[in-house]
């Protein structure tokens, strides 16, 4: 059995990545951490609904000792900026790490600190591979350090790459994404209470949420290059988990639909993960809810004008189920426990 960790288990990702491990057949929780400062609660506490499954402490800071000798993995399902503090000493330990924030995301670091905030490890940074196992899944095999992706990143950019990939579209792309209110955590505040939420939808962030700039990097990294842009308008919806994401492109040059679905089949054909829908078909966030598919449907509007739409569970494929993907690669396992 590998042994697990994982720090902000009473956090919405933390409390997945701990549900799937506690389904998962080789590996076990050993450490979980929360900030609270309400004790150190049973992790049953948190989740009732495993009680008789687990029986876990948490703790409210990391026992470093109890940390090298009991976990193989360790999980930071933290805010961003909290991660990096905790990243230096589990490098010095060998263990390996799998970061659900944004801290190690950015090939540019630059870039992380213009949007997010002044890096305190930047040295390490190079050391993690960003981890979508649809286009790094070598580098992950390969690799100790992962910086698991963002969840709207997740869901576009599986939904250009095949289009990026093939240098098929102009460089301007416009992107509406819909998300579940679970995407914005559990901490409170006033835009996410139930009365707010509920029976509305809201655009946000237009054009300036910090998941643009990842997105634009990893979409140029593919696309070879620089000049990519995506105009982003995310949108909260009434609904606790799931993403969907609707993209419109242009073609560089007239295409038939029988083309372009050749090329998404073809590109995701192996992975266990992506389902492409048949031509016209659109995803829905019903469909991937506690799963970790991502669906992807495309339909031509005109015959330049193409719109793909993607749906993913942010919590699961957008989160802790992409995480334990990325540690079942890290560590040789089947890819796909504990989901099927
Ligand atoms: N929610 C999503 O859909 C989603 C998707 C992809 C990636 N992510 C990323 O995953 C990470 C966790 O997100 P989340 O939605 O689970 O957030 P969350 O619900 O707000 O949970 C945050 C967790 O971090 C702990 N924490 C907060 N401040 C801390 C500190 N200073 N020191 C130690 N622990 C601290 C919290 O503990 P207490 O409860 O005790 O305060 C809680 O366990 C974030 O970086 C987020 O961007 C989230």
């Amino acid at each position: 059995m590998y042994r697990v960790g994982i720090f902000g288990v009473s956090g919405y990702a933390g409390q997945k990545l701990v549900e799937l491990i506690v389904s998962h057949p080789e590996a076990e929780i050993t450490a979980g951490f929360v900030a609270s400062e309400e004790g150190t609660p049973e992790i049953t506490e948190i989740m009732p609904r495993l009680k008789g499954l687990i029986r876990l402490r948490c703790k409210n800071s990391p026992d470093w000792k109890d940390i090298e000798k009991n976990c193989d993995v360790v999980f930071l399902a933290l805010p961003h900026s909290v991660s990096m503090k905790f990243v230096p000493p589990l490098v010095e330990m060998g263990k390996k790490i799998i970061d659900l924030s944004a801290d190690f995301r950015f090939d540019d670091i630059k870039t992380y600190e213009r949007w997010y905030v002044k890096h305190t490890c930047p040295q390490l940074n190079s050391r993690f591979v960003y981890g979508l196992p649809e286009l790094n899944r070598e580098e992950i095999k390969n690799t100790d350090f992962v910086a698991n992706p963002g969840c709207y990143p997740t869901s576009v950019i599986l939904a250009l790459y095949p289009l990026v990939k093939n240098n098929l579209i102009d460089k301007k792309v416009f992107v509406d994404s819909k998300s579940g209110v679970t995407g914005a955590g559990r901490a409170l505040s006033f835009g996410n209470l139930f009365v707010e939420c509920n029976e509305n939808i809201k655009a946000y962030k237009i054009g300036e949420h910090r998941h643009s700039p990842e997105m634009e990097e990893v979409i140029n990294r593919i696309g070879g290059g620089t000049g990519y842009s995506i105009v982003f308008v995310p949108h909260l919806v009434p609904y606790n988990q799931g993403i969907l994401s609707t993209c419109y492109v242009m073609l560089t040059s007239e295409m038939a639909e029988e083309k372009i679905q050749e090329i998404y089949e073809g590109i995701y054909e192996n992975e266990p993960f992506v389902r492409v829908m048949d031509y016209g078909l659109s995803p829905s966030v019903k469909n991937i809810v506690n799963t970790n598919f991502c669906d992807i449907g495309i339909k031509l509007v005109d015959n330049r004008t193409l719109v793909v739409i993607s749906s993913i569970d942010n919590l699961v494929k957008g989160a802790a189920g992409q995480a334990v993907q990325n540690m079942n690669i890290m560590l040789g396992l089947k890819e796909t426990i504990p989901f099927f």
